[in-house]
């Protein structure tokens, strides 16, 4: 599936290649002769670009809060937003204007962004978010139109490509909908190829809902994959989320990443504990985390929690490994756990059930050796001091108590 990008990427690597061979043995050059085998392999080698997104994407999108109701004046006030609050320094660094931004394609085919509402055009657009430190992402379909009915990228891959290219895009999320006759993998890995034609390192967002099992196809091709239907801003739908994207840990690691959907943090339909439970789990599942709501008018609950440091840092952990679900318990009680690069675990116990639950882990259950390991609490902020675990006595286990719908999430290092 991922052929055309591969051997794009391949042609590349060669003409790189031929060019360093061109320099070196070239008029004027000092070599003489065929080059040497060693030194070309070395170029071959440098000449790989470097991975997109090896950590999962971070950033703001305007789906969840604005809809189509999208233009220039949103966009520029976010970006600003994003820097005044802190979202930047603390990772989130792509800013996507989702559906709604096109409406027609000229007669040369190019496409063109609704002049009413973004009259400067998506190059200045692009700029200003690139002058605050910020990347700019866009929003596509595969078939002929997207989910709001505006004009899709279908037969018209090589030409939007260069235009977003052009535009400076860095990061664009391609939707699925008017593509029922399709094939998923062929179609992706084709806007894939547009894309590396048009020279230019731009993340792929995959947005086919799951419905054609991107996690067996799409690493590669894309550098992170919707897994689900659209999240809504509500408890259910977190829940049937987190089930659904739980299963497919093995699919996720640097450059390739399961995609939950965007974040609902701070739009209002949730409690404090329900958004703590959400963003903490986006953090164990390594998921993309693109805040959905409105940065100009944060709530300090809202602050923080998408800007806890620590709760970032289980999601951007440089291992890149999504965490899963290690004990179930029957009554509404789940105990996740997430390997840290520094031998460290994040461990989320999880409370769905409607009461508060005593909830336990084993250091043998996360896989560290009994004894003394030392406990931090994200939410709080606090140490938790050392607590042993001889293997041996039950009564050693480390408990935390977690409110209903809620979370505790720690991180323990194995050692006093
Ligand atoms: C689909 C996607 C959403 C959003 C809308 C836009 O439903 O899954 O995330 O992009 O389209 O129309």
């Amino acid at each position: 599936m991922n052929k055309p990008a591969r051997n794009t990427l391949s042609l590349v690597a060669i003409a790189l290649l031929a060019a360093a061979v061109l320099a070196a043995c070239g008029p004027g050059g000092k070599a003489k002769g065929p080059a040497p085998a060693a030194p070309a392999a070395t170029e071959a080698k440098t000449a790989q670009p470097p991975v997109l997104a090896p950590l999962p994407p971070m950033g703001f999108n305007t789906w969840n809060k604005f809809g189509c109701d999208v233009d220039e004046k949103l966009i520029r006030e976010t970006a600003d937003a994003m820097v005044e609050t802190g979202m930047l320094e603390a990772g989130y660094k792509y800013l996507v204007i989702d559906d709604c931004w096109q409406v027609d394609r000229a007669a040369d085919g190019r496409i063109i962004a609704d002049p009413q509402r973004f009259p400067s055009g998506m190059k200045a657009l692009a700029d200003y978010v690139h002058g605050k430190g910020l990347l700019f992402g866009i929003y596509s379909d595969i078939g002929p139109k997207t989910c709001a009915g505006r004009p899709g990228a279908a037969g018209h891959f090589d030409l939007d490509a260069a235009t977003y290219a052009e535009w400076g895009v860095d990061y664009i999320k391609v939707d699925w909908c008017n593509c029922d006759d399709l094939d998923a993998p062929a179609e992706y890995a084709r806007f894939r190829g547009a894309l590396d034609r048009a020279g230019r390192p731009i993340v792929l967002s995959i947005c086919e809902w799951g419905r054609n099992d991107p996690w067996t196809w799409a690493k590669g091709v894309g550098q992170l994959w919707r897994t689900t239907a659209d999240i809504g801003d509500n408890w259910a739908s977190v829940v049937w989320i987190i089930g659904a994207n739980s299963r497919l840990a093995d699919a996720a690691g640097p450059g390739h990443w399961n995609d939950p959907d965007m974040l609902e943090v701070g739009n209002g339909g949730m409690t404090f504990d329900e958004y703590k439970t959400h963003f903490s789990l986006w953090a164990v599942m390594a998921a993309p985390l693109m805040a959905g709501n409105d940065l100009r008018a944060m709530s300090a609950e809202t602050r923080s929690i998408l800007l806890n440091k620590e709760v970032i840092a289980v999601d951007q952990d440089p291992l890149g490994v999504q965490g899963r679900v290690i004990i179930e318990r029957g009554y509404g009680g789940q105990v996740w756990m997430k390997p840290l690069a520094d031998g460290s675990r994040a461990v989320a116990f999880v409370n769905y059930s409607d009461r508060e639950l005593a909830q336990y882990v084993r250091w043998a259950q996360i896989g560290i050796p009994a004894g003394p390991a030392k406990v931090r609490d994200l939410w709080a902020r606090e140490d938790m001091g050392v607590h042993s675990d001889t293997g041996k006595h039950y009564n050693e286990r480390f408990e935390v108590k977690v409110p209903s719908h809620g979370v505790v999430l720690v991180r323990i290092w194995p050692g006093a």
